[in-house]
């Protein structure tokens, strides 16, 4: 397989793995790692225990991301952490808008903004999720629902700052639940996503920006997946919490 823009493979832990197990996991994945040059590989793992995966991660080309963070630098928000805190503790990259922080934890769509413009500030690179539900699917609004979010999420985004913004379109009804979305879904949506990129910041952003597909990806359906001209590389959740299937999936075309 060739590809236009470097493929991305992203593990999201969630609330997930002890420490033991995680650093396991991270020198277990960075032993398969070779030089970056041909894939970027990543893993967003629960705060508190960032400061240690980087560390193991150390001298490697595995990314370390935070799963959420918050757009203020300091004060009084108790619970939150800032973008300046996740750098301190070795993060270079951090999710924003997984549909569970916007549907268990009510986070408003305008906050995804201001972390996107707030990660590139502090120079961590900022994975935009993006994804309708499945009501809003049936209901024909999966376009209005995914303009809105990009609306929101890249709206103080800059062109040149594409290449340094992913976005991971991860429709609800996949997440965690097996049913991965159709080839044909998948291409139509991740389509839609960069005519959005072309018409709001032009062809050049529109051709370096990465989009990733998110939603019970698996060894088995990551190859398909990866031949859709749009997909760029996945999200992975509940399969990149063991080495079994998530090494299977970063190999992905070996
Ligand atoms: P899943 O989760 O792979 O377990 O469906 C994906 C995600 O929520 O990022």
């Amino acid at each position: 397989m060739t590809f236009v823009r470097k493929p991305y493979i992203a593990g999201n832990w969630k609330m997930n793995l002890d420490r033991s197990r995680a650093l396991d996991l991270i020198k277990t994945i960075k032993g398969r790692l070779g030089d970056g040059s041909d894939r970027e590989v990543a893993i967003f793992a629960p705060s508190v225990y960032l400061a240690d995966v980087s560390a193991v991660a150390q001298g490697s080309p595995l990314g370390i991301g935070a799963q959420n963070f918050h757009f203020e630098d300091d004060g009084a928000f108790t619970g939150e952490i800032s973008a300046r805190m996740l750098r301190e503790v070795g993060a270079d990259r951090v999710l924003i808008g997984h549909s569970e922080r916007r549907h268990i934890f009510r986070e408003p769509n305008d906050w995804t903004g201001r972390k996107v413009r707030k990660a590139l500030e502090e120079a961590l690179l900022p994975v935009l999720c993006v994804g309708e539900k499945l009501e809003e699917r049936q209901s024909n609004r999966t376009d209005r629902v995914l303009r809105r979010q990009l609306d929101a999420g890249l709206t103080d985004v800059k062109p040149d700052e594409m290449l340094r913004v992913t976005v991971a379109y991860e429709p609800v009804w996949a997440i965690g639940t097996g049913e991965v979305a159709t080839p044909e879904q998948a291409a139509e949506v991740h389509a839609f996503i960069r005519k959005w990129i072309h018409n709001r910041m032009g062809g050049e952003a529109a051709q370096m920006a990465r989009i990733l597909y998110g939603g019970s990806v698996m060894p088995d359906n990551i190859r398909g997946l990866m031949q859709i001209e749009d997909v760029d590389g996945a999200l992975v959740g509940g399969a990149s919490l063991k080495a079994d299937t998530f090494i299977p999936i970063i190999e992905f075309d070996q």
